[in-house]
């Protein structure tokens, strides 16, 4: 199954209501009102100071600021790889952040090597940051992105198009945003500049045309303004936001992929709904615009890149439609819009074009009177109108609008091509969707000790969906049976039987085409990589856990062959035994395990050889049982038992330790978490970012 489509998905938890995200948003309300009283004091005095340096300072706003008390600002985005054409443009729109002030400074989330080696060039004015959820196509999750943003010091943040270019009026208005009484979220869309034959010159201080002659920076913003075409997508919007007050907003975000559409709407939708920021509109103030390039924008293609991505939109869409209160179009376009007429920004309300006397306003606004010149109503009318054209536009959604379907357009062949390793050798999971956040952490484990390339098989419908939203690289058993049993699908249960032979059957599917399978179930916490020492044992050996617990006995006794954890290699021997498993599993009324052993170490063991292994006699394959030091099960020495796990298994060189030998699924979940083994949170949806490893 390739296509899906779907109403409502039922992993849903409440928490993600616009309504309890608010509530959310209220609690850290109520303790930032205790914080507050202090910051205030702070914050005015920075203000004042501020403010008298501006008026001592009357260029302030035309050139690049260096003024050892504006705000930090920190720009964050999510560049795709740097290569060709892509780079230089990419690197202009860096350089240009980084010449606006000495006090931004630029996170780019990438895991590719050519973007840690641009930001080389920057010193530590660039980091790179891996640290986030990325999909299997290396698309970075924007919820992610954002939680990984508040661990970065900082006055203010940004979050960008990595292809938006910015001119100084940007960090002009930040500044005046800054001095606001309260929290705020900026919002600005930037301006399509086809042709825009400019450069930054080596110092990356000025603007130079291609004949080498210096533009300054007014006259660039003044053509920016006026030549640039509107924006028409949501797609692209430069936020803002103070950093003081904590995260951009209480709630949680969907897992949205970051730069495939809706997910700034979302994002500004919730902050207003909270009402914990004051929202405007700045386009007007600032010059941002970007270089428009047919080829990277989503057109609808029909060649295979788009194709690949198309789904990555079509998944935003959905997550809106669910979680969303999002779709109205009316509530966007009453934005205040902050407009700056005669060297004085004002808050105009967009639907009447009055002043919005607000905040700093009121505290500047003696001051700047007395100072400029003209101040007739008539003339601000006039400024205001003339101004107040640029603002973000959003779509317009209905609610119960039509969606298309959720297309992921992987199947097992491609996403095997997309994912194996050099060796062509792949790590299995088969997940119902009872265990999915098990699935997820173990996910999100691997993840952690930089393994790419495994694979999910879904064995059903919500399970499937849930990993797709989720970037995982899933495929549907077609004949997997219909309804897993939500809890009581434990060991031994018909609903176990069921669910383990589908893994012999998938697993005997990858070998033959050509790909090695590791096999791991997702109660199988992993500490270290173990595909090294499997891929050791060479060619005709089965490698597997046993699942024998007495310390003193033969570790490869009848019905001990663990078939939760094993490597099977892509050769004659392997796949001739894995089709006698299947075949033996599909006569048998027993789950998979005992068929495992039966066809691959005989009935009561009669092909063991040694305390260690088996040699089926048809196939010559040779079984080898995993050192239960390196490999232990549930049940062994009781590991579930002692009070640091971690510690335990990490003193042992564990590589992994099976959450088996328990019965219950809350019981498994219960005793993975509370020892620390679990790498995922639910509640955000995002791969716990621990420090240790
Ligand atoms: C898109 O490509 C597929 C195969 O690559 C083809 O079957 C289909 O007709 C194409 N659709 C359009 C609209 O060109
Ligand atoms: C803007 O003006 C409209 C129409 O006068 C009014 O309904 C709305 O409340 C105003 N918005 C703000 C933020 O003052
Ligand atoms: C689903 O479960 C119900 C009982 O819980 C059973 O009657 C039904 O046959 C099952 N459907 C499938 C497709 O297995
Ligand atoms: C590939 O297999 C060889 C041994 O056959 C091993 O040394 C090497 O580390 C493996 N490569 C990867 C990427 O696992
Ligand atoms: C463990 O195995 C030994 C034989 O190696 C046997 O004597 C002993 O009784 C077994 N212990 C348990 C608890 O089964």
């Amino acid at each position: 199954m390739t296509t899906s489509s779907f109403t409502l998905l039922p992993f849903l938890p409440p928490a993600f209501l616009s309504s309890a995200a608010c509530f959310l948003g209220l609690r850290a309300g109520l303790l930032s009102v205790w914080l507050s009283g202090f910051l205030l004091i702070a914050l005015s005095f920075y203000g004042t100071h501020l403010l008298s340096s501006s008026l001592n300072d009357p260029i302030r706003d035309s050139g690049f600021s260096h003024d050892s008390s504006s705000p930090r600002i920190t720009i964050f985005t999510a560049p795709p790889p740097f290569d060709g054409s892509l780079e230089d443009r990419q690197s202009l729109s860096v350089r240009s952040w980084l010449a606006l002030s000495s006090h931004v400074t630029v996170v780019l989330f990438s895991q590719h090597p050519s973007v840690s080696s641009f930001a080389q060039r920057f010193d530590s004015r660039v980091l790179v940051d891996s640290s986030i959820d990325f999909t299997l196509l290396g698309t970075p999750f924007l919820h992610s992105m954002l939680k990984r943003s508040e661990a970065y010091v900082s006055d203010i943040a940004v979050l960008i198009d990595p292809d938006t270019i910015l001119l100084p009026d940007f960090v002009s208005t930040l500044n005046y945003a800054y001095e606001l009484d309260r929290d705020w979220l900026l919002v600005a869309s930037p301006l399509n500049f086809p042709h825009f034959p400019f450069y930054l010159d080596e110092e990356d201080r000025c603007w130079r045309q291609a004949n080498g002659r210096r533009v300054r920076i007014r006259e660039l913003q003044k053509m920016i303004n006026q030549n640039g075409q509107s924006n028409s997508g949501e797609g692209k919007i430069v936020m803002a936001w103070n950093n003081i007050g904590g995260p951009l907003h209480g709630g949680v975000i969907p897992p949205f992929l970051y730069q495939r559409g809706i997910h700034n709407q979302w994002v500004i939708n919730e902050v207003l709904t909270c009402k914990d920021r004051f929202v405007f509109d700045a386009s007007s103030t600032m010059s941002s615009f970007f270089v428009s390039n047919p080829e990277n924008e989503y057109t609808g293609d029909n060649n295979s890149v788009s194709r690949k991505r198309n789904w990555e939109y079509v998944s935003n869409s959905h997550l809106g439609q669910l979680y969303g209160s999002l779709f109205f179009s009316d509530k966007s376009s009453t934005l205040p819009k902050l407009l700056k007429c005669n060297k004085r920004y004002l808050f105009v309300n967009a639907s009447d074009l009055s002043i919005v006397p607000s905040m700093a306003e009121v505290k500047t606004y003696h001051l700047r009177e007395r100072m400029s010149g003209w101040r007739t109503r008539e003339k601000i009318s006039a400024c205001i109108s003339r101004r107040n054209s640029r603002s973000v536009k959003f779509s317009s959604f209905q609610k119960d609008q039509p969606m298309p379907p959720l297309t992921f357009p992987f199947h097992l062949e491609s996403l095997l091509l997309l994912v194996a390793d050099k060796n062509k050798t792949v790590v299995l999971a088969v997940a119902g969707y009872s265990y999915k956040d098990m699935l997820m952490s173990w996910v999100c484990r691997l993840r952690r000790l930089a393994i790419p390339n495994f694979l999910v098989c879904a064995l059903d419908e919500e399970t499937y969906q849930f990993s797709v939203l989720q970037g995982l690289p899933v495929f549907a058993d077609p004949l997997a049976p219909g309804n897993i049993s939500f809890n009581d699908c434990h060991f031994g249960s018909r609903c176990f039987q069921r669910v383990t032979k589908v893994k012999s059957r998938i697993v005997a599917k990858i070998l033959k085409l050509g790909y090695n399978v590791l096999l791991s179930d997702v109660d199988v916490y992993w500490f270290r990589n173990p595909l090294p020492l499997l891929q050791s044992f060479g060619p005709a050996v089965l490698v597997a856990q046993s699942d024998e617990y007495n310390r003193t006995a033969a570790i490869n006794l009848p019905r001990r062959l663990n078939s939760g954890f094993y490597f099977a290699r892509s050769d004659g021997p392997t796949i001739r035994a894995m089709e006698k498993v299947v075949k033996h599993a599909a006569t048998s009324g027993l789950s998979e395990q005992p068929s495992f052993y039966d066809t691959l170490c005989g009935e009561g063991g009669s092909y063991r050889v040694g305390e260690d292994k088996c040699v089926e006699p048809e196939t010559k394959l040779t079984v080898k049982f995993l050192d239960r030091d390196q490999f232990p099960n549930g049940a062994y020495l009781e590991l579930w038992q002692r009070r640091d796990v971690r510690g335990e298994c990490e003193r042992r060189r564990c590589f992994v330790l099976h959450n088996n030998w328990i019965s219950g699924r809350l019981k498994k979940l219960e005793r993975q978490m509370m020892s620390g083994l679990w790498d995922y949170d639910s509640s955000t949806r995002m791969c716990v970012q621990s420090v240790a490893t």
